[in-house]
């Protein structure tokens, strides 16, 4: 299959000459056709360690190997599982083919084929890196520059993640911006950026998913295990398909957005919410703040964000399969995991008049359900942000992942609560409003959080950093607040 790996590989140069990188550093492994390979962190449920090997081949080449050795001594070499696509895809998945393998417990290293993925977390977790809202954004109004590593900078945060050591990542969502082929007017911008399929509803296809995600992102994918959440832009009829395939940490699930034919026209799913799905870690870093640490995942990618609907009660099971987790297991910290903020801000530059919180049908679908959280951490709003709002874990946003930012300002601390009008009035007869927050912070720069234990159990340190690595940011999180403030 040498033709269909050279072809290929050709394109892949062309992107990657558009994302300003180094064509060597991603060229295919020539003894396993390899795109990428990847580490993800998945359910005990799905696998025993929790991790699963994933990797993006030349379509046709046949899965590689994992292989590797335990803590034991023991070496294994297993074959790896191809992840279906949807029949219905066709060339806009044609390209590459995923291949799947479960890590067995106490592995101490690991190899796709002849590539070294993250093989374990540690005993104990000591740093852990958050990033989302990542990919290049070209759509109806905006096309960001995907030429420049400065102006998307992706690629230059995820070598930066992958310096800082992280034990493990966790990527946020909306990972998929390319929705559009590059216009004529544009093409030095993203002149070979993949245009959206042909033969599907969608914007998604996997030469999109290669650009947006699967080359930047291979520094972190090297560093650490990666927890991956679902976003908006990877609803079905965006990057669903890709999502499923690629990230999904389900080993199941890689045709849950595929496509159907209903009197006569292929369709997608619409507001197929995937089930809340949990991690448990041990953290901290001495024997005083070890604890056990729950992340309750939760799929919200659907549910728009300016008011309240019927599709709140869609996607209120997900929050109360969240809340019944961590009242069985009563972990001694628990953090909810959910692209779209249940007390998020947008900016009144782009609400205008109306109240800034975002997403209203996650705030109501949740209400009533937070009281075992200590943490909410979200990205969806393209900002660095902190949220306190009374008897409510702390909200943190952390959408500078790489795609353009929004607004610079516009983030007054509002006197309103979340689900409120700005008069205080309920936004839905359907929810109650909450008090308005005791503060806000907010930061729109490009960067990353690489988040430490602090000196007391269940306290962190969340240092931002921009593109380049470089602290700009603090925020300490203890007793369910955030306290941020500007180093830099
Ligand atoms: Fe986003
Ligand atoms: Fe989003």
């Amino acid at each position: 299959m040498f033709w269909r790996r050279s072809a290929i590989g050709c394109i892949f140069l062309g992107l990657i000459a558009s994302l300003g990188g180094t064509p060597t550093a991603y060229s295919f492994d020539s003894a396993t056709s390899s795109v990428a390979s990847y580490t993800l962190i998945a359910p005990t449920s799905e696998v025993p360690s929790g991790l699963l090997a994933r990797a993006v081949i030349a379509a046709g080449a046949g899965c590689p190997a994992l292989s590797g050795s335990t803590s034991s001594g023991r070496t294994f070499n297993l074959p790896m599982r191809l992840r279906p696509k949807p029949a219905l895809a066709g060339a806009a998945y044609s390209a590459v083919d995923v291949c799947d393998g479960a890590i067995p417990i106490g592995t101490e290293s690991a190899m796709v084929g002849s590539r070294v993925i993250p093989a374990s977390l540690p005993s104990r977790i000591e740093r852990i890196a958050l990033t989302g809202d990542s990919g290049c954004r070209i759509n109806e109004w905006e096309v960001q520059n995907c030429a420049n590593t400065s102006a998307w900078p992706l690629a230059r945060i995820s070598r930066n993640i992958a310096k800082d050591n992280p034990d493990v990542i966790i990527n946020l969502g909306d990972y998929l911006y390319r929705e559009l082929e590059c216009p004529v007017t544009d093409q030095s911008l993203c002149a070979s950026s993949p245009p959206p399929p042909g033969n599907l509803p969608v914007t998604g296809s996997a030469m999109s998913w290669i650009a947006d995600a699967i080359i930047p992102m291979q520094p972190m994918f090297d560093a650490a295990p990666i927890l991956m959440v679902r976003g908006n832009h990877e609803s079905c009829s965006r990057g669903g398909i890709g999502f499923f395939l690629f990230f999904s940490p389900q080993r199941s699930t890689a045709l849950q957005c595929a496509p159907s034919i209903i009197d006569g026209n292929v369709v997608v799913p619409s507001n197929d919410i995937s089930p809340t799905w949990n991690a448990t870690w041990q953290v901290g870093d001495t024997d005083a703040t070890a604890h056990t640490l729950d992340l309750e995942v939760i799929d919200s990618a659907y549910g728009g964000d300016l008011g309240v609907d019927s599709y709140a009660a869609i996607q209120r099971p997900s929050y109360v399969a969240a809340a019944r987790q961590v009242a069985t297991t009563q972990p001694d910290e628990a953090w909810l995991l959910t692209h779209r903020p249940i007390f998020g801000m947008t900016s009144s530059q782009i609400t205008g008049s109306g109240p800034v919180w975002v997403s209203p049908n996650q705030t109501a679908a949740s209400q009533g359900l937070l009281g075992g959280f200590d943490l909410l951490l979200s990205s969806h709003i393209h900002v660095a942000q902190a949220v306190n709002i009374p008897g409510q874990p702390a909200q943190l946003v952390v959408g500078n992942g790489g795609t353009d930012l929004d607004p610079a300002t516009g983030y007054d601390t509002p006197i309103y609560g979340p689900l409120s009008n700005v008069d205080g009035s309920p936004l839905s007869p359907l929810a109650t409003p909450y008090p308005a927050p005791t503060n806000t912070w907010t930061d729109v720069r490009f960067g990353y959080i690489i988040a430490t234990p602090g000196a007391r159990t269940k306290s962190w340190l969340l240092e931002h950093r921009d593109e380049r690595g470089k602290p700009f940011a603090t925020c300490s999180v203890a007793n369910r607040l955030a306290k941020c403030r500007v180093t830099n």
